[in-house]
C-alpha cells in the first residue's frame, strides 16, 4: 500500500504531466491540474504535432542533426539523442493510449515544418493535434486505477525536511490551503510566456512551478532562451495570440511583405522553412522599419477543413479567411527552452523534486527548439520520468525541522502588464544589452514589481540574457551578434 508519507503528486496536466502520471503505474499518483481534465493549458493550443522520423528515407540520426542545428550546438547531446531514438515508440505508445494519427494512403501522414530536412511530423485531427493528444491522455488517465484527479486545484507550497520535498499545499476553489504529505513531486507545469506582452500562450504559463522550484533552490539552467514564434495573428487583444502553424508554410505558405514580396528570401538557405528564430528575427526586422508581414496560405490546395481546421476558426474568428486573404503575423513568445535545470530522469537539485516538459531545462533543446519536438519531449521524457517513479518503492523516513516554502508575492493586474511589457521589449526576439540593464534598473527601483515572484524571474531571464557575451540561438543580442 502508498502510505500518504510515499505519496506520489504530479502536477501539471498538459501532455507531459499526463505522461508522467500514466507511466508511473501501478504506484498511486495524485494528478493536479488548474483546469478541467482534457482542457486548458500549452498542450490544448499546441497545432504542430510530434516530429519522429517514421519515413522509409529518413532516420533518427537525420533527426538529430536538424534538432542539433536548429538548437544552435548548445543541446545536450545524450537527451538529443534519446529523444530521437525513442520517437517512433512514443508515437506508438500514444496510438495504444488512443490518439489517432492522421493518416495518408496506407502510412501516417507527415507534414514539414522549420528546421527539418524533410517531412516527419504526425499530425492528429489535422493542427488540432494538441487537443486530440490532450483528449487521449486525460481519458487514459481518468480510467486508470492508481490515478486520483485534482482539478481545479492549484500547487501552493512545497514542505521541505532537512531540504527534501516532504509535502504540498494545494489550493481548490473556495476551500483553504489543504496540506498533504509527499515523498516526490513532480513539476509538469508548462512555460512562461504569459510574462511577455505578445505571447501565444495562455495566462497560466506564466511561470509559477519554474517560480516555486527556483524558491526551493533548485537551479535555474538557460533562462536566456525564450523562442518567439514567428506567426502569431497580429491582432489587438489581451492575452494569447492566436498560433499560425508552421505547418502551412510546410505546405507552401510564404511570409509576404505588403507589396507581396517574399521576406525571407536571401535571409536563410531553408527560406521561409529556417529555424525559428531566424524567421522570427527576420519578421521582427520588417516591422522595425514600418513593414507589415503576412503569411500568404492562399496557393494552398487541398481540404482546409481537415488539415487546418483549427486555423480557420481561428482566422474566422477575425475575419479573415486564409483560403482568400493574407494573414497577418508577428513574432510572439511561444516556448521556454531553459528551466529548472534537470537531468534525463527529470530530477532536480532539490532531493524529492522532479520537473518535466517546458518548466524543466535537460539540454534537450540547446540554444532554439526544433519545431514539433516539444510534445514529443514531453511524451518521452515523460515515460522516462513515470517509469523511473514507479520504480522508487522504500522511503527512508524524513527527519528534521519542516519549512515551509512559497513563491512570495504575487503581482497584481496593472504589475503584470508593466512586466509584460518590460520583458517583451527587452527580452524580445532581437536585443540590445542597454534596453536589458534599463529594464534591470527599473525592477530594481519598482519594488511592486521586482519584488513580485513574476517580476524576479524577468530578473533572472534578464540577468541570464546579460551573462551571455555572444548571440546564440534565441538568444540574439545585436551587441554580440554571432
Ligand atoms: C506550430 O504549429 O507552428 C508550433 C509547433 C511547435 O511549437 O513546435
Amino acid at each position: 500500500m502508498n502510505l500518504p508519507a510515499n505519496r506520489l503528486v504530479v502536477v501539471g496536466t498538459g501532455v507531459a504531466g499526463l505522461v508522467t502520471a500514466l507511466s508511473a503505474a501501478p504506484r498511486p499518483v495524485l494528478l493536479v491540474g488548474g483546469s478541467p481534465p482534457g482542457s486548458g493549458g500549452c498542450t490544448a493550443l499546441a497545432q504542430g504535432g510530434i516530429a519522429a522520423a517514421m519515413a522509409f528515407d529518413d532516420s533518427a540520426a537525420d533527426h538529430a542533426r536538424d534538432t542539433l542545428a536548429a538548437g544552435a550546438h548548445h543541446n545536450d547531446h545524450d537527451a538529443v539523442h534519446y529523444l530521437v531514438g525513442d520517437a517512433g515508440r512514443a508515437v506508438r505508445w500514444l496510438q495504444a493510449q488512443g490518439v489517432v494519427f492522421d493518416r495518408d494512403g496506407d502510412g501516417l501522414q507527415l507534414g514539414r515544418e522549420g528546421g527539418h530536412g524533410c517531412s516527419r511530423i504526425v499530425h492528429a485531427g489535422g493542427d488540432a493535434s494538441g487537443q486530440a493528444l490532450l483528449q487521449a491522455l486525460a481519458d487514459a488517465a481518468r480510467r486508470a486505477p492508481h490515478i486520483t484527479w485534482r482539478a481545479p486545484a492549484w500547487l501552493d507550497a512545497i514542505r521541505l525536511c532537512d531540504g527534501r520535498v516532504s509535502g504540498v499545499a494545494l489550493i481548490e476553489a473556495r476551500t483553504p490551503p489543504q496540506e498533504l504529505e509527499c515523498a516526490e513531486l513532480v513539476l509538469a507545469t508548462g512555460g512562461c510566456g504569459a510574462l511577455f506582452a505578445a505571447t501565444t500562450n495562455p495566462a497560466s504559463a506564466d511561470g509559477n512551478g519554474l517560480a516555486l522550484a527556483l524558491a526551493c533552490g533548485a537551479r535555474l539552467r538557460d533562462a536566456e532562451f525564450v523562442q518567439f514564434h514567428p506567426t502569431a495573428m497580429d491582432v489587438e487583444q489581451e492575452g494569447a495570440l492566436p498560433l499560425i502553424t508552421e505547418a502551412l508554410r510546410g505546405a507552401g505558405a510564404r511570409l509576404v511583405d505588403d507589396q507581396g514580396r517574399a521576406v525571407m528570401d536571401g535571409h536563410h538557405a531553408m527560406g521561409d522553412l529556417a529555424p525559428r528564430d531566424h524567421v522570427a528575427r527576420r519578421v521582427w526586422e520588417c516591422q522595425q522599419t514600418g513593414t507589415r508581414v503576412w503569411l500568404d496560405a492562399t496557393p494552398l490546395k487541398g481540404d482546409w477543413a481537415q488539415r487546418f481546421p483549427t486555423v480557420l476558426a481561428l482566422c474566422g474568428r477575425h475575419g479573415i479567411d486564409p483560403r482568400h486573404q493574407r494573414i497577418p503575423v508577428t513574432p510572439a513568445a511561444h516556448f521556454h527552452m531553459g528551466g529548472i535545470a534537470v537531468g534525463l530522469d527529470g530530477s532536480s537539485d532539490v532531493p524529492g523534486l522532479y520537473a518535466v516538459g517546458e518548466v524543466a531545462c535537460n539540454g534537450v533543446h540547446g540554444a532554439n527548439r526544433l519545431a514539433s519536438n516539444s510534445l514529443l519531449e514531453g511524451v518521452v521524457f515523460g515515460r522516462r520520468l513515470g517509469r523511473r517513479l514507479a520504480d522508487i518503492r522504500l522511503h527512508a523516513p524524513v527527519h528534521g525541522h519542516p519549512r515551509w516554502v512559497d513563491r512570495g508575492q504575487a503581482a497584481d493586474m496593472p504589475a503584470l502588464r508593466e512586466l509584460r511589457r518590460l520583458a517583451g521589449s527587452a527580452l524580445g526576439p532581437v536585443r540590445q544589452r542597454a534596453r536589458m540593464r534599463d529594464a534591470l534598473d527599473h525592477l530594481a527601483v519598482h519594488p511592486g514589481l521586482g519584488h513580485t515572484w513574476q517580476g524576479k524571474l524577468v530578473v533572472r531571464f534578464l540577468q541570464a540574457a546579460l551573462q551571455r557575451r555572444k548571440s546564440l540561438g534565441a538568444h540574439f543580442c545585436v551587441d554580440d551578434a554571432g
